[in-house]
């Protein structure tokens, strides 16, 4: 008798347990969706059909969207390529994609899919702000440089025609020596800057066919000179006569200074080899060599502007810091991006695997 009060007494605890453990989750669910629906950013939850199945109080602004509108494709609300190209790309790219509002087209949205399940999240960011922001710092930049040409020009060219005179004092010599090295560096730097920012703000270059075997083998003639003083060997392998589309001067700066870089950071004697071959995806650019390589712990800050694992040997090679930077810009306009493979000591592979949609074979030319 004792023990059959017992179970139900335990029975009933259990469902008790139970029932709390309901109501909590419920709550706690309650309040994710009273949090979702509190974001000023727009949040919607779409079916397995691109359906829209919940959504929150900024999505409903931002769409102008009805409670009869439940079920219908997200495609009626954004009908823009890029998010369509975007959200039928597989797997779904980690960065998002930026748009113009279709109501406003000085405001500029971030949509960012996450999957789960059949199932797919949508949230829309207003990132108006921080582009107003990123345009600002080009201009500057930009207009900085450009300004500072024009004295650096006429800097230069003084000090060039001082130090061509043959009864300057010695001891005035090494200062103008100096000098004029300075300002060559700062030439350099000015230079970088504006081509970077002409990479950056012409979103649409000339596209013109590119001969990557001629390009390349440029490459190579100019490293050549290069090399004089390292003394490395060079060797350029084509394995295929794909070119590709594209601005040619860009390109050639982009790939210029991975070689020059090759060589600059690679003791005397060292090896060197540039290719040019097919892959499965499309046509693979690498630069190897047997130099100084580089520590993990810079490899995923490389690309940064003026950063440099070693400034003052950068330094004394004339480096900006700036090289890899443009490499990056570049390589975005061929949606693809820059591989870096390097041990400390033993040397550093760079390529990139230019996509099929950029290249472009000589008979298709
Ligand atoms: N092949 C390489 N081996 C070892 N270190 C490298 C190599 N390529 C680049 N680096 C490192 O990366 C840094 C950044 O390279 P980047 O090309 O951006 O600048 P830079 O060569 O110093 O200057 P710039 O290219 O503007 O003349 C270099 O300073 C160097 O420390
Ligand atoms: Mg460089």
């Amino acid at each position: 008798m004792k023990t059959s009060i017992e179970k139900i007494q335990k029975n009933n605890k259990q469902k008790y347990k139970q029932y709390v453990s309901q109501q909590n989750t419920t709550e706690q669910l309650e309040k994710i969706r009273s949090a979702l629906r509190a974001l000023r950013d727009a949040v919607i939850l779409l079916n397995d059909n691109d359906g829209l199945e919940w959504w929150n109080q900024a999505a409903e602004d931002l769409l102008l969207l009805r409670s009869e509108d439940h079920g219908k494709s997200i495609f009626e609300f954004i009908d823009i390529p890029e998010f369509k190209q975007y959200y039928q790309t597989s797997p779904i790219p980690n960065d998002g994609v930026h748009i113009t509002s279709w109501r406003d087209t000085n405001r500029y949205l971030k949509c960012e899919l996450t999957p789960f399940g059949d199932e797919k999240l949508l949230i829309i960011y207003d990132v108006t702000r921080l582009q107003h922001l990123e345009q600002m710092r080009r201009d500057f930049v930009a207009n900085v440089s450009h300004e500072l040409r024009t004295p650096l020009t006429v800097l230069m060219g003084y000090l060039e025609n001082f130090s061509d005179q043959p009864d300057m004092p010695p001891h005035w010599r090494r200062g103008f020596e100096l000098m004029t090295q300075q300002t060559v560096r700062m030439n350099r730097v000015v230079n970088d800057l504006l081509l970077l920012s002409r990479i950056e703000i012409e979103e649409t270059h000339e596209l013109h066919y590119i001969d990557m075997t001629k390009l390349l083998t440029h490459i190579y003639d100019d490293a050549q000179a290069y090399n004089q003083e390292y003394e490395h060997t060079i060797h350029l392998q084509i394995d295929t006569y794909d070119g590709l589309y594209g601005s040619e001067m860009y390109l050639n700066s982009a790939l210029s200074n991975l070689v020059i870089n090759a060589i600059k950071y690679t003791p005397k004697y060292g090896n060197i080899v540039i290719s040019w071959s097919k892959t499965s995806t499309g046509c693979l650019f690498e630069v190897i060599d047997n130099g100084l390589g580089i520590a993990p712990e810079h490899v995923t800050r490389l690309t940064e502007r003026f950063y440099r694992v070693d400034s003052g040997r950068s330094r004394a090679t004339g480096g900006t810091g700036l090289g890899l930077a443009i490499v990056k810009h570049v390589l975005y306009q061929y949606e693809t991006t820059l591989k870096i493979e390097s041990t400390e000591g033993i040397g550093s592979t760079f390529s990139a695997v230019f996509p099929t949609a950029h290249i472009r074979s000589v008979a298709t030319n």
